[in-house]
């Protein structure tokens, strides 16, 4: 099969309320567990490259590791640049074989955003390749928070239109309270979604982004701190309310740290229970298998197995 732009996955996924997981891929343990899982849960896939997992393992071994996933399993499968932070990056991965990648113009001012957004989405959109944006800052925003701080930081429903329309972009990153990384919350979890609504309502049909939005289980991040990881206070989006965003207008939900708390918390039980041990095979093997279950669990939650 080759790889696939989201046009197609965004349609089906906003018509049929489901949002297909977006996963970060860094060697190829990580990517054959997401693949397996997807795989078997007959789920659609967007595998997306960082700029540091780019310079960790290379642009030509991410692309033929991928390439040998959609050798030797049915699946449909997006290669996605994740968070470009040029115009510059994003050409080389257009010009490298990606599907789809993403510019990261939420840094920058409003105009400023615009411009750099445009200038991608006008050479990808030559070569076929879809566009991702960014509008509002990623972060958590704890109740104390005033609401003219919390307006600086979230997405503007009212900026969404004139973005979209004057970039031309396929998908949209939103801000709602979620950020990257182990520890999204100081206290209880809590998103935006009255403007995850209000922003829906502004583009009809058009597919949004939630970035930030790993779970951080309490199950895998204890499987770490019982054999040596210092991870305290570790929490992550409620499960439910990735559900809930997957109902709505989100389409493509983005994973990376509970596949690192999956992998890092195997191979640390492996290297407790078998202090002997130093054949790599022994730990990354199991590894991948926790990748495996914890993407299965994700494609669950979000509502796209079956809909390959
Ligand atoms: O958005 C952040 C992703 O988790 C990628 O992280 O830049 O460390 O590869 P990274
Ligand atoms: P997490 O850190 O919540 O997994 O978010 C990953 C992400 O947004 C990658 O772009
Ligand atoms: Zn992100």
């Amino acid at each position: 099969m080759p790889l696939v732009g989201t046009k197609e996955f965004f349609k089906k996924a906003y018509d049929g309320n489901y949002a297909v997981g977006a996963f970060n891929v860094n060697n190829m343990e990580i990517l054959q567990g997401i693949t397996e899982a997807a795989a078997e849960e007959n789920a659609p896939l967007i595998l997306q490259v960082s700029a540091g997992a780019r310079k960790y393992a290379r642009h030509e071994y991410l692309v033929h590791l991928v390439q040998a996933a959609l050798e030797t399993a049915d699946l449909s499968i997006c290669l996605h640049l994740d968070h470009g932070g040029d115009f510059e990056i994003c050409k080389k991965c257009v010009d490298g074989g990606f599907t789809s990648v993403m510019i990261d113009g939420s840094k920058y001012p409003f105009e400023e955003n615009i411009a750099l957004t445009k200038k991608v989405v006008d050479y990808a959109h030559d070569k076929g390749v879809v566009v991702e944006a960014e509008l509002g800052k990623l972060a958590g925003v704890e109740d104390d928070v005033s609401v003219a701080e919390k307006d600086a930081i979230f997405t503007d429903p009212d900026q969404v239109v004139e973005f979209v329309q004057r970039t031309n972009v396929d998908s949209l990153a939103v801000a709602i309270g979620t950020s990257h990384g182990a520890y999204k919350f100081k206290s209880e979890p809590k998103l935006d979604f009255e403007r995850l609504e209000e922003i829906a309502k502004k583009v009809p049909g058009f597919p949004l982004v939630l970035h930030g939005a790993s779970s951080v289980p309490e199950d895998l991040v204890a499987i770490c701190n019982k054999y040596g990881a210092q991870i305290p206070g570790a929490k992550g989006v409620p499960e439910s309310m990735i559900s809930k965003a997957a109902k709505l207008a989100v389409c493509k939900v983005n994973i990376d740290t509970d596949l690192r708390l999956a992998l890092t918390g195997m191979i640390r039980k492996c290297f407790a229970e078998n202090p002997a041990e130093f054949d790599p095979r022994k730990y990354l093997g199991p590894a991948r298998e926790a990748i495996k279950e914890v993407v299965k669990r994700k494609i669950g939650v979000l509502g796209c197995g079956g809909k390959a």
